[in-house]
């Protein structure tokens, strides 16, 4: 393999593996998109951090081994670069009617639209959460903390970079406009909203960001897993390189959550508390109970689920046979990888009851990604467990059902509690700040987002990590904040 497509060239305006001083047409397209995305990143990045020097990571390869190299800079000097994983010689389609045949390096003229729609997508949710998490920087609980938030930041910020170069090189006129697009809508905005719903949804405090990190950067790992099987090689290589980014961010939330729940057992301990429903004596501590962060992992994982659309549907069928997205590790999977014949199971709502109906599997694939994105949030939610139980707590968090608290798909519109009984709308309301934050439980976690900026310390309601990043002692100075 050559050194080019591995190494990723700096001197260049745009840093990027994929030769673009050869590319004339595509290298003008992106100098012309690059001061909007500036503003953008100016307007709607981390507000008050832009002149602060951050300890982060820039890709310098996409060499899985060491592709990393860290340096203090400022944020709007990042370079976002265009980075493609190598590759895969030979690489044949792996499912779907083309399966089997060498992957395509152009897009085919029959599916330009549907995969047109998969890049913006995904694209629009990259903007998206740099936006959503804007605020966040002032309230954070240490230095460590906010560099992890702004290594996330800028990586959203190189994703969109990623998939903006598939719409100028692959999508002509209609492609810039797209590109143009994704600075123009805005999360949470009225007249233009991001495309997706967990996209325009507030991230007040740093329990969401831990949240919204472990589940919907996790649907973002479910998604690019998926597209990185597709028969187009540029968008395959593309998410394969974005996939490595992506387990930071789930670092993050994992071990967020993780020293959260940490800190609120070891303070219960200390403090002689066994009822772990005995919140005010537990808030007293200056620490989140846990029935609070049930709750709000109760909120994300349903928001989550929601970005995985319709358990049922033509359309995630007609772009799993047109070989665009394939399934998790579909290469893995012991099937034809047409699906022509099989079936698979979903959760339905028939007859007034929530039962398990056989659908063909092609039309289900929505649901089979569904199904593995909640396998791989359960490990994680044991992996909590363990540390409740070590610390000897006795109370469990657990993954609501999947009917609870949803907007979309077959339970939509139908009530029920997170062990999923159905329940009308009266009984909803009562109940419904048992289950999922209320104003007060956000208030009492805004009283708590305190910014702590000497090196080394932390809020009172977050323990420290384990290891440092990049193996930095405790007390490094991950953010070295403007005057
Ligand atoms: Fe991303
Ligand atoms: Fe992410």
């Amino acid at each position: 393999m050559t050194d080019d497509i591995i190494n990723v060239d700096y001197r260049e305006k745009i840093p990027n593996n994929v030769n673009l001083t050869e590319d004339r047409r595509v290298l003008k397209a992106l100098e012309g998109w690059h001061p909007g995305y500036l503003d953008w990143w100016n307007d709607m990045g981390p507000e008050g951090f832009q002149e602060s020097l951050v300890y982060l990571r820039t890709a310098v390869s996409v060499d899985p081994k060491g592709w990393a190299k860290f340096d203090y800079i400022k944020m709007p000097e990042y370079r976002w670069g265009i980075l493609l994983a190598p590759p895969e010689e030979n690489r044949k389609i792996p499912f779907g009617v083309h399966l089997g045949d060498p992957v395509w390096q152009e897009v085919p003229g029959e599916y330009r639209a549907m995969l047109r729609r998969l890049v913006v997508i995904q694209g629009d949710t990259e903007p998206a959460s740099v936006e959503q998490q804007r605020h966040l920087g002032k309230t954070a609980p240490s230095l460590y903390d906010l560099r992890n938030l702004f290594q996330i930041n800028v990586e959203e910020g190189r994703h969109l970079w990623a998939m903006v170069y598939l719409l100028h090189k692959y999508f002509g006129r209609d492609g810039r406009d797209e590109a143009d697009d994704m600075l123009r809508r805005r999360s949470g905005s009225k007249d233009a909203p991001r495309m997706l719903g967990a996209f325009n949804e507030a991230t007040p405090d740093w329990l969401s960001l831990f949240m919204f990190t472990f589940f919907t950067d996790r649907d973002g790992k479910m998604q690019l897993e998926s597209l990185a099987q597709s028969g187009f090689d540029p968008l395959s290589r593309t998410c394969r390189f974005m996939l490595t980014e992506e387990a930071h961010h789930m670092f993050v939330g994992e071990t967020g959550i993780g020293r959260i729940v940490q800190r609120t057992c070891e303070a219960m301990k200390a403090a002689g508390i066994e009822d772990p429903n005995a919140i005010d004596k537990v808030r007293a501590l200056g620490v989140i109970d846990l029935p609070t962060i049930q709750k709000k992992l109760n909120l994300h994982y349903t928001l989550s689920l929601d970005l995985f659309g319709s358990e049922v549907s033509t359309n995630a069928a007609n772009v799993f046979n047109a070989s665009l997205k394939g399934r998790f590790r579909e290469t893995s999977i012991d099937d034809d990888h047409k699906l022509e014949h099989d079936i698979y199971p979903v959760l339905k709502f028939v007859d007034g009851a929530i039962k398990l109906v056989d659908e063909p599997a092609l039309t289900a694939v929505n649901m089979r990604l569904r199904d593995d994105y909640t396998r791989d949030c359960a490990k994680g939610i044991e992996r909590f467990n363990k540390i409740i139980e070590r610390l000897g707590v006795d109370f469990r968090l657990a993954l609501p059902h999947v009917a609870f608290h949803r907007d979309i798909g077959e339970f939509k519109g139908l009530q029920a509690t997170p062990s999923g009984v159905l329940i009308d709308e009266s009984a909803w309301a009562r109940e419904k700040d048992k289950w999922l934050p209320s104003l007060a439980d956000g208030e009492f976690i805004a009283s708590l987002m305190k910014p702590v900026s000497e090196p080394g310390q932390f809020a009172s309601w977050i323990a420290p990590p384990k290891v440092g990043i990049d193996n930095r002692p405790g007390d490094f100075e991950y953010v070295k904040l403007a005057a």
